[in-house]
């Protein structure tokens, strides 16, 4: 969808509308990100490598890694961390950006890996983006060796109700007014309210984890359920 101010996604998205939509916020995304969740994305992005409990000389693939900032905190375990997205806008920026991060360009539904090739599987913040969710799960758990393991980073349900409330009113009225003035296309960031809001809250995407062929699906939330990482281990 065009609009005065770039490109957003409708919910129905199609790959090229979200490529092209997150090609528009691109160069200002890292900071954007950093502004909309008061700082909070760093100790999610931690948590997100804690969680996957990498071991140095491991292979980890980060799907819909944007800019790389989800794949440079995976290399600081020591593991190789290499990312893949749709949209070349975030993958320029996150070459300019990151020169040493392992980069390239792919998509969910169809990774450019054989079975099998990963000790580990992560996406941050960019399952709710794919078009399919659940053909992308089958996915990562076709490159992911038996026994590996997934985190699944993304925005959840907040568990208590009156901190429900509070965060969704952020969410609808005050983001896209935030982002109005740090974004490079700030329509994006109505479609980022609006997803969020539409998305299944914690159980409901562990039992689509499950049904895509993952086991001992868990999950933890982060910041009240803001954010939630689901994990599971392909047997
Ligand atoms: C919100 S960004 C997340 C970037 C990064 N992982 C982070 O934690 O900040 C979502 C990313 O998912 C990517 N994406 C959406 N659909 C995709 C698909 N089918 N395959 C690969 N990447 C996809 C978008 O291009 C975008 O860069």
């Amino acid at each position: 969808m065009s609009t005065p101010h770039g490109r957003r996604a409708s919910l129905d998205k199609q790959p090229h509308e979200v490529a092209a939509m997150f090609d528009g916020v691109a160069a200002r995304y890292d900071l954007t990100n950093t502004v909309l969740s008061f700082g909070q994305d760093r100790p999610w992005r931690r948590a997100t490598r804690a969680a996957l409990g990498l071991r140095p000389g491991e292979r980890v693939l980060d799907v819909g890694a944007g800019t790389g900032v989800s794949t440079e905190e995976l290399a600081q375990s020591g593991a190789y961390a290499v990312g893949a997205d749709l949209s070349l806008g975030m993958l320029y920026a996150g070459k300019r950006s990151r020169p040493s991060v392992p980069l390239l360009a792919g998509d969910a539904l169809r990774l450019p890996f054989a079975d099998g090739s990963f000790d580990a599987v992560t996406i941050s913040f960019a399952l709710r983006n794919v078009t399919d969710p659940e053909a992308a799960l089958r996915e990562l758990a076709r490159v992911t060796r038996p026994g590996g393991r997934l985190v699944v980073c993304e925005f959840s349900t907040p568990v208590n109700p009156a901190f429900r409330t509070v965060y969704l009113s952020y969410l609808m009225r005050s983001l896209p007014a935030v982002a109005r003035t740090v974004s490079s296309n700030p329509d994006a960031y109505v479609y980022l309210a609006e997803s969020i809001r539409a998305w299944p809250d914690q159980a409901a995407l562990a039992a689509k984890v499950g049904a895509a062929g993952w086991q001992k699906v868990a999950w933890r939330n982060l910041t009240g359920g803001i954010v939630a990482l689901h994990r599971a281990v392909r047997e």
